[in-house]
Order: C-alpha cells, then structure tokens, then sequence
C-alpha cells in the first residue's frame, strides 16, 4: 500500500518557541505552514519573514499553505525561500496554471487547494501542472475544527484519475485529521495527511506522529 506521509501543521504550534516547535516534529514527512492574510480567510498567521526564519532551521521539508488573495504575486517568494511544496487556492487565482508555471521556475513542487465546497471537476484540466491536491477537510481558516466527510468522495476520485494515470500528483488532505478520522481519509486514498491539533496537542509529538502514520498505514 502508499507509504502515508505525515505532515504536522504549525499553525497549533507555540508560535512564541517556533524554532523549538519545528524540531519537535523532525521525525514527520513534511511541515505544513499555513499562511493566512485576513483576506482570503479571516485570520492573519505569517508571511515570508517567518517563512524563511523556519526554513532555515528545519530539518524537514515545508509545504506551504497559502490562504491569500492574489496568490500570483506572492508564490514565487515561498518557492524561493525554500519551500519544498507551495500551495495555492483554486478559489483565489485567476490563472492557476501561470501560478504553477511559476512556482515551478522558483524550485519548488506545485500544489493546488479546494475548499470544502469547491468541486473537483471544475479545476480537473489543470490539475495537470500540479505536482499536489490539497482538498480542504474543514473550512480554511482556523486549527482544531471538525473534519469533514463529505469531502471524501472528491479525494476518491482523485486516487482513481491518479491510479490511472490520468493526473500525476500527491493527494494532500488538511483539516480534522486525527486519530479517530486519519482511517476514513487513508482508505479514500490519501497519501499525505495534514495534522495541526492532533500533532501539537499531543504531550509528545513525535509518539503522535508515529500514530498517525501506522493508523494510515494499517
Ligand atoms: C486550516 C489549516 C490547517 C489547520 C489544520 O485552515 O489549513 O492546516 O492547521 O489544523 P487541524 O489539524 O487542527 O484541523
Ligand atoms: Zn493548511
């Protein structure tokens, strides 16, 4: 079966201890950083400053979640800073494959993120030029909200056109995930799960992290 990659989200984090929060979590496949502008969504997180502050002490790669109005000016930045994987929304670009071209000549892997309610069928065609689909679990905006299933059978048909051949990404899911939902999201086809609370909250992160990771195994 897919090896599952685990992706805690910093967002849960002790933003005052950041350089300490990032290596408690050495031990996941990635580090999921979720950028907000109180535009797109209505919080405000973190910019490029941070960003590069992180990267520089990180012994994993980030995968960057930009919740923000014009994506198309500010994307290239994070791939430039180092991020491994930039995300983008489909709801936010006019141009999403110009998006993904120009990620793509920064460095960096090329991701695209629909809400909850956004279909996948309406952005199919360019999924093309991404190298990640991010479906959203949760309404963006905020850790520690519940998951929903009514996502599931978009990631469904995400496996099938990727098992096919048909498109050639990682399936990324964000929001909710945890020890009592991580199963339903790995048997839709998953093969990246994105954790905030359920990492974080735990008294120890890296026994979190291997919990999650042998439940979307098993
Ligand atoms: C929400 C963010 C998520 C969030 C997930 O807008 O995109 O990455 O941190 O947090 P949990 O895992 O607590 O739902
Ligand atoms: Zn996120």
């Amino acid at each position: 079966s897919r090896q599952p990659l685990i992706a805690p989200s910093l967002l849960s984090a002790d933003f005052a201890r950041l350089a300490d929060e990032v290596v408690r979590v050495a031990d996941a496949d990635w580090l999921h950083v979720d950028v907000m502008d109180a535009h797109f969504v209505p919080n405000l997180t973190l910019g490029l400053p941070v960003v590069r502050a992180i990267q520089r002490v990180s012994p994993v790669p980030l995968d960057c979640h930009l919740m923000i109005e014009d994506p198309e000016r500010w994307a290239p930045g994070y791939a430039e800073a180092g991020a491994r994987n930039v995300t983008v929304h489909a709801e936010a670009c006019t141009d999403p494959r110009a998006v993904a071209r120009d990620i793509r000549a920064a460095g960096a892997l090329a991701g695209l993120a629909i809400k909850p309610g956004t279909p996948l069928a309406d952005h199919l065609d360019v999924l093309r030029d991404f190298d990640t689909l991010l479906v959203m679990s949760v309404e963006p905006g905020f850790g520690g909200q519940s998951f929903i299933a009514d996502v599931l059978p978009k990631v469904r048909e995400a496996r099938r056109l990727v098992d096919s051949g048909e498109l050639t990404l990682l399936v990324e899911i964000d929001g909710g995930i945890n020890a009592d939902t991580i199963e339903q999201a790995a048997e839709a086809g998953v093969d990246m799960f994105v954790a905030g609370s359920a990492v974080y909250g735990a008294d120890d992160p890296a026994t979190a992290i291997a919990a999650l990771r042998a439940q979307a195994a098993a």
